[in-house]
């Protein structure tokens, strides 16, 4: 790693009244379209004030020629020569609507960002629609890693450059920056989970999230191996024993600035899973899409970039990251199934499947952060491919205390990441005794096991403490086909669903 490490660097986006005079070289002009009222007309395009009558004629004239019907996220690419831009992308929003919600806007604009093909200039008028989700999505669309690209196959092009938002509303600048810091928060987990495990190990994780960290003023502390095993954190150093490369435990804080008037000054911990590679351990997975688990520190990856995201947003709470970093490796000094170990707080655990290892670097690091008493604990990780089962590839599911679960869940709607209620039932508890410690690892049956799981997780938050637990096994990573402004690969979830919380709590307390 080279010393500054930044994260993502987003596209400049600026915010326009009206078009630009003179035409840009290697632009393009994404235009919002409709299916209007019957599936056999061709695509309308939503009326706004910067195209003129002449000018929507003969985009709409294009778009019958092609047949395009306005389909959602279908792109359709115009010339029209009487524009100051290179081309015209028309993107369906589908039937036509009085208000758009902002997923449907996010996923246009991705979709037509994805379709830009090396144009380095994107203005559009769906910032007209909503100028947040627009910018959202034209980032997030044209997400892209090559780092690991030599000349033979690097893009030979630089990608999206510019953004102008167009719109007519007053006072966007502040919305057009806040959902570009959004968007760069997430490319930065996206980014953090595409680096492969042969770069991105336990130590080099910390350093990046340090780097990370301080350069949005946070606190940062690191323990490496050896301060973990003096201070007991024995479900971090079992898992990471295995691994040549061994484990950390990082801390990064943000303190929120003194509330005026009303005190609203509410602490928030946040814990992400960071399993650099999970190979199983000695309970070693099948070969077929090992290869996934290089996802396995999406939750940390969120997580890290939350806290960064809530340092420059000036958030008026407390916001304190532990992020549990570890390589889940079979080998001479692998923990082996049976083994028992003492979580961070004094519980035993006996490991009788090392492939359930991040409950056990997770209940470490939930004891530690209950050590700083939160109000609000939300923890995120690849938990079980049982969620997987459950939900499939985009649905997060969501379980906790009642009412803080139905919360993360409804912000989670509402940013379009989609995070879904879970119950954790009382029966479940009793499958995780063990005839040796205070508790196994995992369950006798694999019914339920991402429930079983968060079972296991809520055994180690101290009481008082509103807890969500957010399993993200499948929607991490992508790895079907694109949609939407989500490509192949980490997907950089849930990152707005934290960030949204976080809004929340910092707004109502
Ligand atoms: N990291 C995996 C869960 C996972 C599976 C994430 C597929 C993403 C895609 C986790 O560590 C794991 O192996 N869980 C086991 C638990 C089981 C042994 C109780 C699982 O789900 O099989
Ligand atoms: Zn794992
Ligand atoms: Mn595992």
């Amino acid at each position: 790693m080279s010393a500054a490490y930044v994260g993502y660097q987003a596209p400049a986006v600026t915010v326009a009244s009206s078009l630009p005079r003179r035409k840009a070289k290697s632009s393009a002009l994404i235009v919002p379209v409709t299916s209007g009222g019957d599936d056999d007309s061709s695509a309308r395009v939503v009326a706004n004030p910067f195209l003129d009558a002449a000018a929507t004629a003969e985009i709409e004239a294009a778009l019958a020629a092609l047949g395009a019907k306005g389909g959602a996220e279908q792109v359709t690419r115009v010339v029209a020569p009487s524009l100051p831009v290179g081309y015209v992308l028309a993107v369906g929003l589908g039937k036509e609507r009085d208000e758009y919600p902002a997923e449907v806007i996010r996923r246009a604009a991705g979709a037509a960002a994805r379709s830009l093909n090396g144009t380095e200039t994107a203005l559009t008028t769906l910032s007209e629609l909503n100028l947040g989700a627009a910018v959202e999505g034209l980032i997030l669309g044209s997400y892209r890693f090559a780092d690991f690209r030599s000349a033979k196959t690097a893009p030979k092009d630089a990608g999206l450059r510019t953004i102008t938002a167009l719109t007519t509303a007053r006072g966007q600048k502040d919305v057009a920056q806040k959902a570009a810091d959004i968007a760069t928060a997430v490319a930065t987990a996206r980014d953090l989970v595409n680096t492969p495990p042969s770069h991105l190990f336990p130590a080099e994780f910390a350093a990046r999230a340090k780097a990370l960290g301080e350069s949005v003023g946070l606190t940062v502390e690191i323990l490496d191996e050896k301060a973990l095993e003096k201070a007991g954190f024995g479900g971090i150093i079992g898992v990471g024993k295995g691994s040549s490369r061994p484990p950390r435990l990082v801390r990064l804080s943000h303190k929120g600035a003194k509330p005026r008037g009303r005190n609203r000054g509410k602490k928030v911990a946040l814990v992400g899973k960071g399993i650099t590679f999970d190979t199983g351990g000695i309970s070693i997975k099948p070969a077929a899409n090992m290869h996934h688990m290089t996802s396995d520190m999406g939750g940390a990856a969120a997580v890290i970039a939350t806290v960064v995201l809530a340092a420059k947003q000036n958030l008026p709470i407390d916001v304190i990251a532990t992020v549990p970093m570890a390589e889940n490796m079979p080998s001479a000094t692998a923990q082996r199934p049976g083994d028992v170990l003492t979580q961070y707080g004094g519980t035993t655990v006996e490991v009788l499947n090392t492939d359930a290892e991040g409950r056990l670097i997770l209940a470490d690091a939930i004891v530690r952060a209950c050590e700083d008493n939160p109000d609000y604990l939300i923890e995120t990780s690849t938990l079980t491919g049982a969620q997987m089962v459950a939900l499939g590839n985009r649905t997060p599911g969501v379980m906790g205390s009642d009412e803080f679960r139905d919360r993360v869940a409804a912000r989670s709607q509402e940013v379009g990441e989609n995070g879904w209620p879970m119950p954790l039932p009382e029966e479940l508890k009793d499958e995780l005794k063990s005839t040796v410690a205070d508790l196994a690892n995992v369950s006798g049956s694999r019914w339920g096991g991402m429930l079983v799981a968060g079972t296991y997780l809520r055994e180690f938050v101290a009481d008082g403490v509103q807890w969500a637990h957010i399993d993200i096994a499948g929607p991490a990573f992508n790895s079907a086909g694109p949609w939407g402004y989500t490509g192949k690969g980490g997907t950089g979830v849930p990152t707005r669903t934290l960030f949204a919380v976080l809004e929340d709590i910092s707004a109502n307390g």
